[in-house]
């Protein structure tokens, strides 16, 4: 008797072992941005295959859906937004119920599916909305060429769902293919294996054999040509703005190849970038293998190149080792701003590094100052608590400044070569892994810090405090001393803008420089402009920060192309901070709201989000 009571004993304990480890290589945190039950079933590959209709401004067809229930649960559920489901099959075959549970602003609606213990393949039968939120749908004029439609999806942080029925959660990963089926005069690209013409038919085929996670899922479609930059690295873009590209991002190729020195290797194969049209509403999109760009990085002069190291070095830090909810963004962000500073001091030297990192601490205190008195000292912390919000809200520049600055001071009390080696180990032992705020925490204890170093850097301020810890490094530059103490002339009225020494100066010179000066006034507006040139910049990074003072201090000269810029211009980064200094006077806030009327229109759903409630 004893002796079967101990076997079973011996069974009950091993299948519990086994469960618990099967649980433990999967389970995944709780993601209160997702609605789909990845802990009992999860998508382990996506089958696309989609028609893109510009009429209708609709993406239709199905998606097959493999995947792995551990649970043997009787329901899939997934997440979607304004998704019209046709029907739904299991090993496309036998049909299925399905329901849409109640439906939020926010997260959209559950999509729950009845499946067998069984099943392996659910194919999804659905049409997109043409307000799908991740989905800007281009008329011709909206492009360079203006003779052809363009079309871009923007999934990160939750919006897949509005284009994919998935499991829309960072930590859920996934290989993907995908046949698109588009007109022949324009050419589809994914975040994927990607050919380089077009295809007489119009079909696309795409295969992405890594596992990545939903918000990654990306799609392009227009007249896009490619040129070649490096070995394993090129560029799209619109054929007018092709050449131009090629000679601004020709960096690229060797920002691959120090990325790879610093922290192993490039697991993607290829890195190519799109330049896509003005209203792609950020700056860059790390889509795997392709990079999402604004065509505002083109400025000419090669200055807005860290854009690109930063895209790429999501590579890694991102795509490679994932956040595993948007609470966990910094290790995405952060780590990244660290890797892309450490990528432009390989290429482009200390200094310019240095100007990057003080410009970094400007933005940073910025937004601290701005959080906090707002009252909203939380969102000032590395970790978040983004519970029941739109996690578009709370992805601030904290997660990306205040996470570098504390991965700055980790590189600074063991030392680079000590914290490199770590860091090249962190890479290869999670990659295509989730990670999460408190394993980070517990890898740093456990393979880089002694206990000294620990109190050293003091791990808890950065991560689970507010603001800026008072151990932070104070960010010095050479260069930026150079214009600090112009600007300090300037300011107390001691010199005219004639006088002031530019030579040398660099779109880091002249930013620092803007966000350096006060006191001014329309004579002081009127002789900046007139002896630099401000309003009629090409560079959009100086534009906007031009136009802040124009907007405080009333300069309606530059309005008219104010103006245009707003209209032209999509991108949240600078349209956030216009519109909102715009709203503070009346009359410029009717001006905005004109303005806003066109612009509107050629927004993505991202920034004219944004903006609805900056103009409310
Ligand atoms: N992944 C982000 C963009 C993003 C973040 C989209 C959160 C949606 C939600 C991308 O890598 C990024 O950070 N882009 C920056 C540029 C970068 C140089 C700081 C941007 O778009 O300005
Ligand atoms: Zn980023």
């Amino acid at each position: 008797m004893s002796k079967y009571l101990l076997i079973s004993l011996t069974l009950i304990i091993t299948f519990w072992g086994c469960s618990e480890n099967q649980k433990n290589d999967n389970f995944l945190n709780k993601d209160t941005h997702s609605y789909a039950n990845f802990n009992d079933v999860r998508i382990k590959h996506l089958k696309l295959d989609l028609n893109v209709d510009f009429s209708e401004k609709t993406l239709d067809g199905k998606v097959d859906i493999s995947i792995e229930n551990y649970t043997k649960t009787k329901q899939l559920i997934l997440d979607s937004k304004d998704l019209t489901i046709h029907k739904v099959l299991l090993e496309d075959s036998v049909e299925t119920l399905f329901s849409l549970g109640e439906k939020s602003d926010v997260f959209g609606q559950p999509l729950i599916i009845e499946v067998e213990p069984s099943t392996k393949v659910v194919s999804v039968y659905y049409t997109t909305s043409p307000n799908a939120e991740a989905l800007q749908w281009l008329s011709p004029e909206q492009t360079l060429g203006k003779v052809h439609p363009f079309l871009f999806s923007q999934s990160q942080a939750i919006l897949a769902r509005s284009w994919v029925p998935c499991q829309d959660g960072p930590g859920v990963k996934f290989t993907y293919e995908a046949t698109i089926k588009t007109d022949p005069n324009l050419i589809a690209l994914m975040s994927a294996e990607n050919g380089t013409t077009k295809n007489e038919n119009g079909v696309y085929n795409f295969k992405m054999n890594q596992p990545i996670s939903s918000y990654l899922l990306a799609l392009t479609v227009g007249d896009l040509a490619f040129a070649s930059i490096g070995r394993n690295s090129g560029v799209y873009a619109e054929p007018a703005m092709l050449e131009k590209s090629v000679w601004e991002l020709n960096s690229m190729q060797s920002m691959i190849d120090s990325a790879e020195q610093l922290y192993g290797p490039y697991a993607w194969e290829r890195y190519d970038v799109v330049i896509l049209p003005p209203s792609f509403p950020f700056g860059g999109m790390e889509n795997p293998r392709l990079t999402f760009a604004t065509p505002t990085i083109i400025a000419g002069d090669r200055s807005l190149v860290a854009l690109i190291a930063h895209e790429l070095a999501h590579s890694w830090s991102g795509n490679l080792v994932t956040n595993e909810t948007w609470n966990d963004f910094w290790l995405n962000e952060g780590f990244t701003v660290y890797f892309e500073q450490r990528i432009m001091e390989k290429i482009f030297g200390k200094s310019y590094e240095e100007m990057l990192t003080k410009l970094g601490m400007g933005e940073l205190e910025e937004t601290l100052e701005h959080l906090i008195n707002e009252g909203n000292s939380e969102d000032t912390h590395l970790y978040l608590d983004l519970d029941g919000r739109n996690p578009d809200d709370g992805l601030t520049d904290v997660a990306y400044e205040k996470g570098r600055f504390f991965l700055q001071k980790l590189e600074s009390v063991v030392g680079r070569e000590r914290f490199d080696f770590f860091l090249k180990n962190y890479f290869e032992e999670n990659k295509f892994k989730p990670m999460n705020t408190g394993r980070f925490i517990a890898n740093l204890n456990e393979h880089l810090l002694t206990p000294e170093e620990e109190q050293a850097v003091d791990i808890n301020a950065w991560v689970y405090g507010p603001g800026l810890p008072d151990n932070a490094l104070v960010p010095y530059s050479e260069e930026l001393e150079r214009v600090e103490s112009s600007i300090a002339q300037y300011n107390n009225n001691q010199i005219k803008a004639d006088a002031i020494d530019i030579s040398g100066y660099t779109t880091h010179h002249w930013l620092y420089f803007l966000r350096g000066l006060k006191n001014l006034d329309s004579i002081k507006m009127h002789e900046l402009d007139q002896n630099f040139n401000f309003t009629q910049t090409g560079n959009s990074e100086i534009a906007c920060d031009w136009f802040k003072h124009c907007i405080d201090h009333q300069y309606e000269e530059a309005f008219p192309a104010l103006n245009d810029f707003l209209i032209r211009v999509g991108r949240r980064k600078f349209l956030t901070p216009l519109y909102t200094r715009l709203a503070k006077s009346p009359q410029n806030k009717a001006w905005a709201k004109e303005v806003y009327q066109t612009a509107r229109n050629g927004y993505h759903s991202v920034s004219y989000n944004t903006i609805d409630e900056v103009l409310k």
